[in-house]
């Protein structure tokens, strides 16, 4: 009889959305307000329909509970929003390759020479390899200039797709058919529809997975570092603090590359505008 009364098993009530979003944003720092409850809802919902959990209730105390992580990384990885591309946001790899690369090469000439750039929300990787690209194909000799490239996001999800490589074929169609002979393979048989990046490509990259909430350090300084389409998800707050950690991670003259629809206007640090989503360290 009580059942009846019982909301239904996908009921999402304002209490619940509260104590998911404020769950979410003191662990990774996105911010969900109350028009997002309907996307949280939705996100969740493959979770809730497993039949494990009678309400969001159970859900949330479930996370919390869960002594694995197991659960909160799930929930984390439901939640972020993965949306990327090649060499999305072009402009970046034009400075790259025009403005970055030449000074870096310049600067570096004969002082040891190795070029270090962080993807930090790398997503499924279309963005790393965007960069290891570019790299590969500006540098004047890129045997005698290596460069590592060290990219991250909270998502173990997507993570799995960026060291696979794999990727449908649609995927890299604004790509020149000289690149992609280059540094993609082309799959066969059950592959049919599919790339792989080849092995010396991949090679340039670490993938790992860092919370950009949590504590970071490095053992080299980044010559660039691309955040680009993040800190969208973060309120000044936290952009705040992510941007001056970043300043600090940054070489002299280092480079930080936010999306082109963020901004770092309203929040305090020391990094000099240069143009749109383009910020620098001092020399
Ligand atoms: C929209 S994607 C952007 C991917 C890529 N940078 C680009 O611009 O195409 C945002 C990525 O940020 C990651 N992310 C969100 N919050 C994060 C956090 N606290 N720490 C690390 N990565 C985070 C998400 O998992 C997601 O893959």
């Amino acid at each position: 009889m009580l059942d009846a009364y019982r909301l239904p098993q996908e009921e999402m009530t304002d209490a619940d959305f509260k104590k998911i979003s404020g769950l979410v944003y003191d662990l990774c720092g996105i911010n969900l307000n109350e028009g997002k409850k309907e996307l949280v809802k939705a996100r969740l919902g493959k979770r809730m329909r497993s039949g494990q959990f009678q309400s969001f209730r159970d859900y949330y105390q479930y996370v919390v509970q869960d002594q694995t992580g197991q659960e909160l990384i799930h929930l984390l990885d439901s939640i972020s929003t993965n949306f990327t591309s090649f060499f999305r946001e072009q402009k970046h790899f034009d400075y790259l390759q025009s403005d970055l690369l030449p000074a870096l090469i310049a600067r570096k000439k004969g002082k040891g020479n190795k070029i270090i750039l962080w993807s930090a929300g790398c997503s499924s990787g279309e963005e790393p390899y965007s960069i290891a690209i570019t790299l590969s194909e500006a540098l004047p000799s890129p045997e005698n200039w290596p460069f590592k490239i060290v990219a991250t996001d909270l998502s173990s999800k997507v993570l799995k797709i960026a060291a696979s490589g794999i990727y449908p074929h649609e995927r890299i169609r604004t790509i020149s058919p000289a690149l992609t002979k280059k540094y993609f393979l082309k799959g066969e048989n059950s592959w049919q529809g599919y790339v792989k990046v080849k092995e010396p490509l991949k090679k340039y990259i670490d993938f790992k997975r860092l919370n950009l909430m949590e504590p970071f350090s490095f053992p080299e300084p980044f010559d660039c570092i691309f955040c680009r389409n993040v800190m969208i998800y973060f309120d000044k707050k936290v952009q705040t603090s992510l941007v001056n950690r970043f300043y600090d991670s940054l070489s002299k003259g280092g480079v930080l590359l936010i999306g082109h629809s963020e901004s770092l206007t309203g929040i305090q640090h020391r990094l000099r505008y240069v143009r749109p989503a383009i910020y620098q360290k001092e020399k």
